[in-house]
């Protein structure tokens, strides 16, 4: 089964994408800075104006919003149709309610809504396999790849078509947790040893490295349990 397609996984990646830091985290003591990943990232890259954005594995869509307000067009490409459809249905709406665990069968409703300012109306959504992406998807000035590279059963394929989808001159950001498990990539898939010299040895020859460093992200599981997780976010330039 892939965990990505249920109703509890599209609910907690609303909630971790579009809800308010109040709606995420109740606690004063727990990890802020933890919050708002899908906007931090994106903030990595250089400002300015760009033409053609991409977001691969985007889930529901809050990274593909935050392009928007700098990119004329971006496509944000899923693997989960249940995820591109609630990035399409915030996108039509601007809200989407969430049904959030509190504990045990105890759910509460909620509404979370699209961030201000954002251009949705730039975002084409669509189902897609980044290991096997369609010959005319072209090329991009941005190209996000957040915490997609764990989950995939051949990283290495998605790393090998980067280079073309990625103009000279134009910027990569990839983040990882580095959380290789069997259930997503077979071994074999895995870098040999740390996962940052590997994506040196598998990018330098089309990519300069610009910047590397730690992003934490938070994700609730209910109103008492997190997922606290710490992305090695590298930045990149197409040569
Ligand atoms: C850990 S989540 C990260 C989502 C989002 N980028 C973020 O940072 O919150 C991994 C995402 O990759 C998607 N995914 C898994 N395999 C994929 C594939 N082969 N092609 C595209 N997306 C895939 C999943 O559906 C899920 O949305």
């Amino acid at each position: 089964m892939n965990i990505y397609e249920t109703d509890k996984l599209r609910d907690e990646y609303l909630l971790f994408h579009f809800g308010a830091p109040s709606q995420i985290l109740p606690w004063p003591r727990g990890p802020q800075e933890a919050l708002e990943f899908p906007t931090r990232i994106v903030e990595r890259f250089s400002s300015g104006e760009v033409g053609r954005a991409l977001d691969l594995g985007c889930a529901v869509g809050r990274s593909a919003f935050e392009m928007s307000r700098t990119a004329a067009e971006v496509v944000a490409i899923d693997y989960s149709q249940v995820f591109v459809d609630a990035g399409k249905a915030m996108q039509g709406a601007g809200c989407c309610e969430v049904s959030r665990l509190e504990e045990g069968r105890r759910r509460e409703t909620i509404v979370v809504e699209a961030p201000a300012g954002a251009r949705p109306e730039r975002i084409a959504f669509e189902q897609g396999d980044a290991m096997n992406l369609r010959a005319e998807l072209g090329s991009f000035d941005r190209v996000l790849a957040a915490n997609l590279l764990c989950r995939l059963p051949e990283p290495a394929r998605l790393l090998g078509r980067l280079p073309e989808l990625v103009i000279p001159g134009g910027e990569l950001i990839l983040t990882t947790p580095c959380t290789w498990l069997e259930e997503f990539t077979p071994q074999d898939g895995w870098p040999q040893g740390a996962t940052l010299p590997w994506l040196k040895g598998e990018l330098e020859a089309h990519f300069e490295l610009l910047e590397e460093h730690d992003e934490p992200f938070l994700i609730r599981e209910t109103a008492r349990k997190f997922q606290w997780t710490v992305s090695l976010l590298t930045k990149w330039r197409r040569r």
